[in-house]
């Protein structure tokens, strides 16, 4: 069983698609975390996130390993734990740039689709029903409205000890939407297939009991 979930920045996906992976013993892999990991590398290494070139050598000399057990999803970078890094405002502000080129999208979704072919998973991201696992059997397009989306950032940064405004956290999630939705290779659309699941008003658990309903009825 495959399930593909994708949607805009700050809906949930990652939450939601870990404690649905988790219910059912499936793999969860986090495509987000992984262009976000050859961001933060990039960053850090001052190599040119303009270059779509440079990124994918630089991705080739990466060990990139997303470790998941019920407790939390690590990622580790060249052994190195980029957890917490990867999740910084510096790298969502980039990361969209580094999504846009075909050749870091076509590495990526090289080795998404070899994980997809490990048996069951949950993936999340921006284009998995339409382009990674196009064959996925349940695919879900999880949203919320642009205000909640920017409340959940504000606050999970806040938590952190961040001193944001609100009003720029939602304008760079506006942004960040755009970029995605606007790229020319495999852009942010919900698939024609996908069910649509508006999180606005939610809590966690009953976004999982939805999502867990939808495949029970599939299986
Ligand atoms: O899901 P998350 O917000 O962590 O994703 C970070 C960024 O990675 C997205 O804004 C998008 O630019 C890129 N991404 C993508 N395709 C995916 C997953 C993420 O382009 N499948």
């Amino acid at each position: 069983m495959k399930i593909a979930i994708d949607g805009p920045a700050g809906a949930g996906k990652s939450t939601v698609a870990k404690m649905v992976a988790d219910k059912l013993g499936y793999l969860y892999v986090d495509t987000g975390a992984m262009y976000r990991a050859l961001t933060w590398k990039a960053l850090h290494d001052n190599v040119d996130i303009s270059s779509g070139e440079a990124l994918v050598r630089l991705l080739n000399q990466c060990r990139l390993e997303l470790q998941s057990d019920s407790a939390s999803q690590r990622v580790v970078l060249n052994g190195r734990d980029i957890t917490e890094a990867i999740r910084t405002r510096e790298v969502s502000n980039h990361v969209s740039e580094v999504a846009s080129h075909p050749q870091v999208r076509e590495a990526m979704v090289e080795l998404q689709r070899e994980m997809a072919t490990k048996g069951n998973v949950v993936m999340d991201g921006r284009d998995i029903g339409t382009y990674v696992i196009p064959d996925a059997d349940v695919k879900i397009y999880l949203t919320a409205s642009l205000e909640e989306r920017a409340r959940r950032r504000y606050e999970e940064l806040r938590v952190k000890g961040h001193e944001v405004s609100f009003e720029e956290i939602k304008q760079e999630i506006l942004e960040r939407d755009d970029k995605d939705r606007k790229r020319d290779t495999a852009p942010l659309q919900k698939a024609a297939d996908a069910l649509t699941v508006d999180t606005t008003g939610l809590s966690i658990t009953e976004v999982v009991n939805c999502i867990l309903n939808i495949v029970h009825q599939k299986t």
